[in-house]
């Protein structure tokens, strides 16, 4: 028995005989224990209600109040509380009765010291199960998970990511990942088919469809006959083929051509498919998981993308959130990849300066994920000492620069550079008292153009300087 552990717990002895349970007491506080002694049912009752007691030891026979009445007592008003009856020969029956009305055990007089100590430890070792469960079940519903299926964060938008992750994994909807580049995509949709316990262990195919060309992507996706286009030298499978009832995953999925999003809208809407120069029509039965960076409405409005197909693709969509927006995860992220790469370089690297701390809070992480897990790496191959220090991080001029997350902020040039734009266009109007083709002139750029950048930016009268 562990004396330390047992000091939690608090037994109480009940025996009329001053010798018994005299002897109990000096057993438990040998033990460790908190022991207390009674010498009635009555006064067990009283202590009973009134201090924390874990576990009472009493016996069955007690002058006025039986033990088996205290049992029922104390069921009543602790039920938490476990107590093991002492009997006689003669009087099992009773006992086995007790054990009916919730005792956890009953021994048998003259008592075993050993005998009850073992019983005192399993009912220890169930609390201490009961207790860790407790905890551990707290602190999920607390403070949330710190990680899941190889996703590292703790912050409120993870948990809800990691909730709508178990509940889509285990439906057969189409699911669409979106988010910023770095963010994780690729771990998301691995973590789906994982959580799917009807596809987990069968294939998991991730297809990025960026880093192929049309007809490529078309006959790694569906396969393709023997003849089919130059260089087909024989049949050969596709990847939906080779995907069977797991999952596939579509990446960079705004590089589909548009034939080629007719063909993966076929797919969604009626499940088949056929092999580039076949045509024997093949059923696709996995899941399809599709991801990209970019903001598919934009490319629906622009026509680069089959509306049909969005609808169809955005069933359900997991956002995944920027590293910007949960920057609450960095502690946590920075300790998971100094392991990582302290691990795989060999190096005892245990932490990271003040500085260095403040200046990856400050910095706005475009590159999300990725940009930190490469800056850790990094740093902890240059590090020289075992804490990471901002001379150690590649690239420290890029995060003093970028240090300016207000004005940047993650949004792409473009963007940024609209607003001085429209000041200037502005400005430049102004001086030129509205006359457009000396505005245009003057700032290089025709008419036409000068016209439709003051449609874009919404600049009118109102703006003109009286
Ligand atoms: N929550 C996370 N915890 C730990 N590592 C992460 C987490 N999210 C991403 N990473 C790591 O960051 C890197 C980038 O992740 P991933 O490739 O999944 O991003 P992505 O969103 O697919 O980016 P892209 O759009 O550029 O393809 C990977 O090395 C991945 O393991
Ligand atoms: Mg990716």
């Amino acid at each position: 028995m562990d004396k330390e552990i047992n000091s939690h717990y608090s037994i109480l002895i009940v025996d009329d005989e001053p010798l018994i349970r005299e002897s109990l007491y000096e057993v438990f506080r040998i033990e460790g224990f908190k022991a207390r002694m009674a010498s009635s049912a009555e006064e067990a009752l009283e202590i009973v209600n009134n201090d924390k007691v874990d576990i009472v030891v009493a016996d069955l026979k007690l002058p006025q109040m039986t033990g088996l009445e205290l049992l029922k007592e104390i069921k009543k008003s602790k039920p938490q509380t476990e107590v093991i009856l002492a009997t006689g020969y003669g009087t099992i029956e009773t006992a086995v009765d007790a054990i009916k009305h919730g005792a956890y055990d009953y021994i048998t007089k003259p008592i075993n010291d050993n005998e009850v100590k073992l019983l005192i430890g399993k009912i220890v070792e169930k609390r201490q199960i009961l207790e860790e469960n407790r905890n551990l079940r707290d602190f999920i519903a607390q403070r949330g998970r710190n990680a899941f299926c190889g996703m590292t964060g703790s912050s409120e938008k993870m948990q809800k990511i990691y909730q709508l992750i178990e509940s889509v994994a285990s439906t057969n909807a189409t699911i669409f990942i979106n988010g910023e580049s770095g963010t994780g995509k690729g771990l998301v949709a691995r973590a789906i088919h994982e959580s799917d316990h009807n596809r987990k262990g069968k294939p998991f195919i991730e297809v990025s469809c960026g880093a192929l060309s049309e007809t490529l992507l078309e006959s790694e996706l569906f396969g393709h006959m023997k003849g089919a286009f130059t260089g087909a030298i024989k049949d050969k499978e596709g990847r939906f083929e080779f995907a069977k009832d797991g999952t596939i995953f579509l990446d960079e999925i705004d590089a589909f051509s548009p034939a080629l999003q007719v063909k993966l809208l076929r797919v969604l809407q009626d499940g088949v498919f056929e092999r580039v120069g076949d045509n024997i029509t093949r059923k696709a039965s996995a899941r399809i998981i599709v991801a990209t960076n970019q903001n598919l409405t934009e490319l629906v409005e622009r026509g680069d993308f089959r509306e049909d197909l969005y609808y169809r693709i955005n069933v359900i969509m997991i956002k995944l959130p920027s590293l910007r927006e949960r920057k609450e995860d960095i502690d946590l992220l920075v300790k998971y990849f100094i392991e990582k790469y302290s691990k795989k370089n060999n190096k005892k690297i245990t932490g990271i300066s003040e500085e260095v701390k403040r200046i990856l809070l400050e910095h706005s992480w475009p590159g999300n994920i990725r940009e930190l897990e490469n800056a850790i790496e990094g740093a902890v191959i240059m590090a020289k000492t075992e804490i990471i220090n901002r001379w150690d991080i590649p690239n420290v001029a890029k995060f003093a620069a970028t240090a300016t997350p207000k004005l940047v902020n993650g949004r792409p040039l473009k963007k940024i550079l609209e607003q001085p734009e429209r000041d200037l266009i502005i400005a430049v109007l102004n001086e030129c008292g509205w006359n457009r083709n000396k505005a245009a002139a003057s700032l290089g750029i025709n008419r036409t153009t000068l016209y439709n950048k003051m449609v874009k930016y919404k600049i009118t009268d109102k703006d003109r300087k009286l």
